[in-house]
């Protein structure tokens, strides 16, 4: 089964040409995995014992009564080893490097969340591991660092432009060209050139597996819309996979708003008017560029939405149809996490609740004969400080300043 490389018009490999041998052999590599039954069987192993699958599909029956609508589901993506769906795609991407015979992993990431799984998976595997981050996002993600180092990695803070993910892709990418031939770039999402887009989506196509199979033993039929949040577009993809074949169930992606989409403070690239296409990063896609393909700077609240591109499967079925885009402001967002919190004891990741956040407007419009699920891809521990100073939390900055104050007493 060989690997897509373009999505309508969308995708491709735009690769500078000392790497075209090192993706030659990662598309084989690839190719003979999808084919390779026992690979997808060791994989579904190695999950459900090293992390947590099948995760749940948890009925918030608080959250359904409150909004008197669709009875809402959460896929629990949060309950995987490392707190995110990031850990399918890299350890997934861990048994393919022990294929491959190479020793070093390296990665970009956002949030944080895929180092630290990346971080973690290389602990396991004995790679040795390098993780490029964004400055901005070293700052926003500090507990993510904290882990990486802990468990051996090194963390790269990259100064160069926004210093968000864009940049630390960038860089990433700077370290395979001189490293190739032992190391491997453990993508973080269904983005960049091909075979990442396929490779990624479909090692996450084990959530829209388990979706599908437990929403119809729950709820009996299929749901009526399914909801996930869109950074790069791996989660929402991964659920998407369970029920694209199903005209009857919309899929629903939802990007970051950030300060609202007419502010240019945002990363929404398929809602709204600001992006167009263009050819970055290796591969063809809506960006968020200026009319001389300069990328924009972006913003979000959450570290792993803020990204000037998308999926090219994702632009396909934009472009298609088949996903309708929306976009939730930071405001809503910490409003949907609120509500999450106090009626159901669950704590979503930043970029999660954004796909609460519509999940909730449209919840109400449904009868309670119909389901909703929302995609939960990860939990919002690592999100703690940015959380709190959005809650003007004030017996946490306490805390705080009290930590701080007993560093400072040791240091001087
Ligand atoms: C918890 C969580 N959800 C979602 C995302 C967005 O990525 P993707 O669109 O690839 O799922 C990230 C990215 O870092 C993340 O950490």
């Amino acid at each position: 089964m060989k690997s897509k490389r373009y999505f309508g018009q969308w995708g491709g490999s735009y690769i500078p040409e000392v790497l075209h041998e090192t993706f030659r052999q990662l598309e084989q590599a690839v190719a003979e995995i999808k084919s390779d039954p026992s690979f997808w069987q060791e994989y579904t192993s190695l999950m459900s014992t090293y992390s947590c699958r099948p995760t749940p599909l948890t009925h918030a029956d608080n959250l359904s009564r409150h909004f008197g609508g669709a009875q809402i589901y959460i896929k629990r993506e949060d309950l995987n080893h490392t707190g995110a769906h990031k850990a399918n795609n890299v350890m997934g991407q861990g048994l393919l490097v022990k294929r491959m015979g190479k020793s070093r992993v390296i990665a970009e990431t956002g949030a944080g969340q895929h180092g630290m799984a990346t971080a973690t998976m290389a602990a396991k595997f004995g790679f040795s591991c390098t993780i490029y981050m964004g400055e901005e996002d070293v700052l926003r993600q500090r507990p993510n660092v904290f882990w990486m180092e802990k468990m051996g990695a090194t963390v790269v803070p990259v100064r160069d432009g926004s210093r968000t993910l864009k940049d630390a892709i960038n860089e990433a990418f700077r370290d395979w060209v001189t490293n190739m031939d032992t190391t491997h770039y453990v993508f973080g999402t269904a983005c960049g050139p091909a075979p990442f887009p396929d490779l990624v989506s479909w090692l996450q196509s084990i959530i829209g597996q388990e979706a599908r199979e437990q929403i119809l033993a729950r709820h009996g039929r299929l749901p009526a819309r399914v909801y996930a949040c869109v950074g790069g577009g791996s989660n929402s993809l991964g659920l998407f996979s369970g029920f694209l074949s199903e005209p009857g169930v919309e899929l629903v992606g939802v990007e970051a708003g950030g300060r609202g989409l007419n502010s240019g403070q945002h990363a929404s690239r398929l809602c709204g008017q600001d992006a167009s296409p263009g050819i970055a990063q290796g591969y063809k896609t809506m960006f968020l560029q200026n009319a001389d393909g300069q990328m924009l700077d972006t913003h979000s609240v959450s570290a792993g939405l803020d990204y000037i591109g998308v999926s090219p499967i994702l632009a396909d079925y934009w472009e298609k149809k088949r996903v309708r885009f929306e976009a939730a402001t930071d405001d809503e967002v910490i409003g949907a996490l609120d509500l999450t919190m106090k009626k159901e004891g669950i704590i979503p990741a930043l970029e999660s609740a954004h796909a609460f956040v519509q999940a909730f407007k449209e919840a109400p419009q449904l009868s309670p004969e119909d389901a909703v699920i929302i995609n939960m891809s990860g939990r919002g521990d690592k999100d703690i400080f940015t959380i709190a100073e959005a809650f003007d939390d004030p017996s946490w900055k306490e805390f705080i300043i009290q930590r701080a104050a007993i560093y400072s007493k040791k240091k001087a």
